[in-house]
């Protein structure tokens, strides 16, 4: 594929059909962006102690993050050195002092360093050294870590985490801010969910704010009129209505919610839903939360205008309800999305209860929010598979943004910015010129 045929694919308004089903630049996807930039592992309390391991991938690279018993975090491959085999078959566990292969026990160190190789002797006379590198795992180029969030790179150079981040890592300022202590823990359970459709699909409908009152419409006008009901009846209505009726708002309030695009493909939806109500328990966690930053401190990190981060490719971040979505793309049509939320350290127990509550309701794939979106999903990859067209369009509100320092903020809520800024960035993957111009 030419760099020349890049740009008639992707154009300033519309995207050629085969960015979404073509195996062939899924393949480039996978070299240019995901095995090349900074990706996200998993939380450092999904590690807690010496030996724990999760496994993810990173792009197609089967990896496996550990803590070891200096209590420092690697990311590998989880692959064994000898004839290949993967050694962390469990999704996640504790593998004690060391990995040991199910095929012939060679044991490796948690950092992935040889340790012992049965009957050494046999290699006496041979090529073969432990001291050679290619008789470890190998660890991932890059790691780091930002507020407990920890993040791997399978290549050299490029810019920082926190240059890659950009303006985007508030999505984890502003979870850990919610706490009181100013750290979360992850909930060791996740949903995960493989979407018959390409990783773009669910990327660029976090950010649509002309679907939800479509797509989610029934579930939205139940929830409100029982919320209307229950607010007649008994004064109030449990917030977990409000996560479901806020869907059927109309089009004129969606287009008037604000999406916040950032270089690199990144963006922000601003804040829709007023998540301050002043019951009881929301009143005992807001002084908690003046008592530990001080009343001006408090009232920035709890009336931050967010709904969801997206940190381009793959993760999109519901900061103000400890919900995290990383999708790992499998094939041009399948992605699998791993769903997790967190517990803030140090608040009562009722906050928690509402991010569960949204968990359950908005991002399981029980819930009626979520099936919706994915049915939308698969029918779309069915559509572009067809014949019956060539083209995507992102024409809303082209040329109507405001661009400013390098950031454009929509000017209608619903302008398809959030889908042209992530093409953007997409082409500048995909050209090299991601890295080139760090
Ligand atoms: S393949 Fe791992 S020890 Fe042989
Ligand atoms: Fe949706």
């Amino acid at each position: 594929m030419t760099l020349k045929s890049l740009d008639e694919l992707v154009q300033s308004d519309r995207v050629h059909r085969s960015v979404y089903t073509d195996e062939r630049i899924f393949d480039l996807e996978m070299d240019e962006m995901f095995e090349k930039t900074w990706v996200y592992c998993g939380h450092e309390s999904q590690v807690k102690a010496p030996g724990d391991y999760y496994t993810m991938r990173i792009g197609r690279q089967p990896m496996v993050m550990v803590r070891d018993k200096s209590l420092a975090i690697h990311v590998l491959y989880n692959r064994c050195p000898h004839r290949g085999v993967e050694l962390c078959g469990n999704q996640s566990g504790n593998t004690g002092n060391a990995f040991v292969c199910s095929y012939h026990a060679w044991s490796f160190n948690l950092d992935g360093k040889v340790r012992a190789i049965p009957l050494m002797k046999g290699y006496d006379g041979t090529a073969f050294a432990t001291s050679d590198y290619s008789s470890s795992m190998v660890a991932a180029e890059q790691v780091d870590s930002y507020r407990g969030f920890v993040f791997a790179k399978l290549s050299k150079g490029g810019p920082s985490l926190l240059d890659f981040l950009g303006e985007a890592k508030v999505a984890f300022d502003d979870m850990c801010d919610r706490s009181p202590v100013g750290e979360v823990e992850v909930v060791p359970v996740c949903h995960r969910v493989v979407q018959h459709s390409n990783w773009k699909f669910f990327m660029e409908n976090q950010l649509d704010a002309l679907h939800p009152s479509v797509t989610h419409q029934s579930t939205g006008v139940s929830a409100r009129k029982v919320e209307t009901r229950l607010k007649a009846t008994q004064g109030s209505a449990p917030l977990h209505y409000h996560y479901l009726s806020t869907f059927a708002s109309s089009f004129d309030q969606w287009d008037s919610v604000q999406t916040v695009n950032f270089p690199h493909g990144h963006g922000i939806l601003k804040a829709y839903m007023g998540l301050r109500p002043t019951d009881p328990d929301t009143v005992e966690y807001e002084s908690i939360m003046k008592k530990a930053y001080g009343e001006e401190k408090a009232e920035e990190y709890l009336s931050r205008s967010i709904h969801h981060v997206l940190i381009y490719p793959y993760l999109s971040v519901q900061s103000p309800l400890q919900q995290l979505r990383c999708l790992r793309p499998l094939a041009a049509n399948k992605t699998l999305s791993e769903i997790w939320h967190f517990r803030l350290k140090g608040a009562p127990e009722a906050i928690y209860s509402r991010s569960l509550w949204y968990y359950n309701l908005v991002n399981s794939p029980a819930t009626m929010i979520n099936a919706d979106d994915l049915e939308n999903w698969t029918k779309g990859q069915w559509g572009l598979e067809s014949k019956g067209g060539e083209w995507v369009s992102f024409h809303r509100n082209h040329g109507g943004d405001t661009l400013k320092d390098g950031v454009l903020y929509s000017n209608n809520g619903t302008s398809e910015v959030v889908m042209r800024n992530q093409f953007d960035a997409w082409k500048s993957y995909m050209q090299h010129s991601f890295y080139a111009n760090k």
